[in-house]
């Protein structure tokens, strides 16, 4: 399956998509992961993303798009993948069909997580991630992690992401609103979205993803 998840910053798409992923046997491809594994390892790409993040704006196409498709030509991404954070605006979108169209494939569905705006800025607030692996994520009330400050996968320190910031997060949601929010319109052309509630406990949340993305199939 090729599923892409899209939702506002915090709406749980990296929550999710650990979870999918794992039922559905698919890699999860995240960006904004890939980005933070450039940055702490010092590549050159870290370096071109990092001042974009950190303001919560958008690293260039030309720095993405590419990043994104050496990824899914990876020999794990052969059979389907989860993308997470990527298409974020309809050029990105438009590079996305060509790519699959390129290699023979289509998408299956675009599943677009619902969250009204209140809740997005309290998961964002209490969000803390692993400095060594960004996808291994917590939350100081909902997930607290069994020691404090320190990751229950790896050990790794827990941190607030510097975009976590409130005047960070309020650029990120003016950027998902103007950017990224057109690409919804975008495949509802083509008939792939479905669109389901991100509220309630995480597993009921996965429930209804998994039920959602069946119909779909
Ligand atoms: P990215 O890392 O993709 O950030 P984002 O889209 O803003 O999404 P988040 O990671 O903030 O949230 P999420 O939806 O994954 O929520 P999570 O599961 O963590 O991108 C960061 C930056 O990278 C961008 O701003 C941009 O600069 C750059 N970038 C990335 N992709 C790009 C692209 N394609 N083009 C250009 N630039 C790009 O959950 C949030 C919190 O809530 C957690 O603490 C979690 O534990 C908690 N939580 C989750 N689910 C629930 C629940 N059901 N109930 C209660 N709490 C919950
Ligand atoms: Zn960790």
């Amino acid at each position: 399956m090729r599923i892409v998840l899209v939702g506002p910053p915090g709406a749980g798409k990296g929550t999710q998509a650990k979870f999918l992923t794992e039922n559905l046997s698919i890699p999860h491809i995240s960006t904004g992961d890939l980005f933070r594994a450039n940055i702490s390892q010092g590549t050159d790409l870290g370096k071109q993303a990092k001042a974009y993040m950190d303001a919560g704006d958008l690293v260039p196409d030309e720095v993405t798009i590419g990043m994104a498709e050496d990824r899914m030509d990876a020999p794990d991404a052969a059979d389907g993948f989860l993308l997470d954070g990527f298409p974020r605006n309809v050029g990105q979108a438009e590079a996305l069909d060509a790519y699959l169209a390129a290699h023979g494939l289509k998408l299956d569905g675009v599943l677009d997580l619902e969250v009204p705006e209140d809740e997005v800025v309290r998961r964002i607030a209490g969000r803390r991630v692993c400095r060594k692996d960004s996808s291994h994520v917590f939350h100081v009330e909902h997930k607290k992690p069994k020691a404090e400050g320190v990751c229950d996968e790896c050990g790794g320190e827990l941190y607030q992401r510097a975009d976590d910031a409130e005047d960070k997060v309020r650029n990120r949601l003016d950027v998902y609103h103007r950017e990224t929010e057109p690409i919804i319109d975008y495949y509802k052309r083509q008939n792939l979205v479905v669109t389901i509630s991100a509220l309630g406990p995480v597993a009921e949340v996965t429930q209804r993803a998994m039920d959602a993305l069946r119909r779909e199939a």
